[in-house]
């Protein structure tokens, strides 16, 4: 195992009802800036109930974060901060509107020009608003990391950063608030967390037992309780959903592992371009990465067939085809196609991707850091 550092504040309040403790995990003397994505919270009562066990702070409301949310549309709200002198932020959303409030936190307090949070992936940041969330969609884990993803739409570039300072200080996780969710978006949340977990279990051995077989229950428990969970409404499969989303991202897994992360690099590229949804991007890129790299991950790609899918005939090359089958048969089986064409991303497109991965700086990455250019196009080509 690798040597490591596992840091997480985040409190979590789990279950159903939990709403009400924002009265006392909000400070009470706080001015309170209330951060919304588009329409869904207002709707489905979700914002009225946040309001009132706010009680009598003083509460703003900055609405209208967009999928990906754009550094241009998180300025106005850092206006908004600036003006109403908050010293407070609360996310209620999915991992668009964490990540959005996260960037306010960090910019609100940036000494020096906002921007540079994300051309520096946040290496400077020093100080930071402190942020609660409650979470409304299952997928991104954003809600118990430091990480967040936004996108300067000027520059066409989706940008990650990352700070200790950023972890959220709670974060509610009511499952009922997942009842007004569309299943496209329930099948993206599945695929992200388990891709999620991939991303930081389908490396190479490093003697990470502990953190292989709780990447494995995580991901089995995303199979078996997946489907049920978007199909419809079932508290149970919802909360198992909810909870496994957290922890694929919550650093646990990853730490004292390889890390790869390849796929999510392509797949933020693709989305700055195209504006396919995250999770679609990655469910079109992991079974192209897997096939393209199996020599470097074949150990890996092994276990993974044996103890997540149960395949155990066959050769080695045939046992390997069947779990990149079986993965991709899962994220078809949930809605989500798993070729870039089905997606409007042809040959020609591909050009443009790798040129945005150079101007990124994106041509070394992996677990082993050595996908470069080359590497990079063979997985968009096989992705087709
Ligand atoms: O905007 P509203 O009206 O609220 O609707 C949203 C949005 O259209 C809707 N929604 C959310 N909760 C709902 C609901 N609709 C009905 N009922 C509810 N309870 O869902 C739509 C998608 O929301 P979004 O927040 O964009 O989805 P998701 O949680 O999948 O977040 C995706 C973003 O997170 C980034 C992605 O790149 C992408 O920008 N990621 C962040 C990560 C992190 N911080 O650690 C890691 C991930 O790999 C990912 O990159
Ligand atoms: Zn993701």
């Amino acid at each position: 195992m690798q040597n490591f550092d596992f840091y997480n504040p985040t409190r979590i309040a789990f279950g159903e009802g939990k709403l009400a403790e924002l009265a006392t995990l909000v400070p009470a003397q706080a001015r309170v800036l209330i951060l919304l994505g588009g329409e869904s919270a207002r709707k489905n009562g979700t914002l009225a109930e946040v309001r009132a066990v706010l009680g009598e702070r003083q509460v703003f409301e900055f609405s209208g974060i967009e999928p990906n949310p754009s550094y241009e549309t998180m300025m106005r709200a850092v206006e908004e901060v600036k003006k109403n002198r908050i010293d407070f932020l609360l996310a209620v959303g999915g991992g668009s509107v964490i990540d959005g409030t996260k960037f306010v936190a960090a910019a609100a307090r940036y000494e020096g020009e906002p921007i540079e949070i994300l051309h520096t992936f946040g290496r400077k940041i020093a100080q930071t608003l402190p942020l609660g969330v409650v979470l409304t969609l299952p997928a991104t884990g954003s809600e118990m990391n430091n990480g967040a993803v936004v996108t300067i739409k000027a520059q066409g570039a989706k940008l990650p950063f990352f700070s200790p300072l950023l972890f959220p200080v709670f974060s509610i996780l009511d499952p009922v608030k997942t009842n007004t969710l569309p299943q496209r978006q329930l099948a993206n949340g599945v695929v992200d967390s388990f891709i999620h977990i991939v991303e930081q279990y389908l490396t190479f051995p490093a003697g990470g037992h502990v953190q292989d077989r709780l990447a494995e229950g995580l991901l089995l428990t995303l199979i078996e309780q997946g489907p049920t969970a978007v199909e419809g409404f079932d508290y149970s499969a919802r909360a198992n959903l909810m909870w496994t989303a957290t922890l694929a991202l919550n650093g646990l897994i990853g730490a004292g592992v390889p890390q790869d992360w390849s796929t999510h690099v392509l797949g933020h590229e693709l989305t700055a371009k195209y504006n396919i949804d995250h999770a679609r991007t990655l469910a079109a890129v992991l079974p192209a990465n897997l096939l393209v790299r199996r020599e470097a991950k074949r150990a890996k790609l092994l276990q993974y067939a044996e103890r997540v899918w149960g395949i155990r005939d066959g050769d080695q090359e045939q046992r390997i085809d069947a779990a990149i089958e079986r993965t991709r048969a899962f994220f078809e089986s949930l809605g989500l196609p798993t070729r870039l064409s089905a997606y409007g991303v042809d040959a020609d497109g591909i050009a443009a991707i790798l040129a945005q991965l150079e101007a990124h700086g994106m041509t070394a990455i992996g677990e082993r850091k050595d996908i470069d250019l080359s590497l990079s196009q063979k997985i968009l080509e096989q992705a087709l």
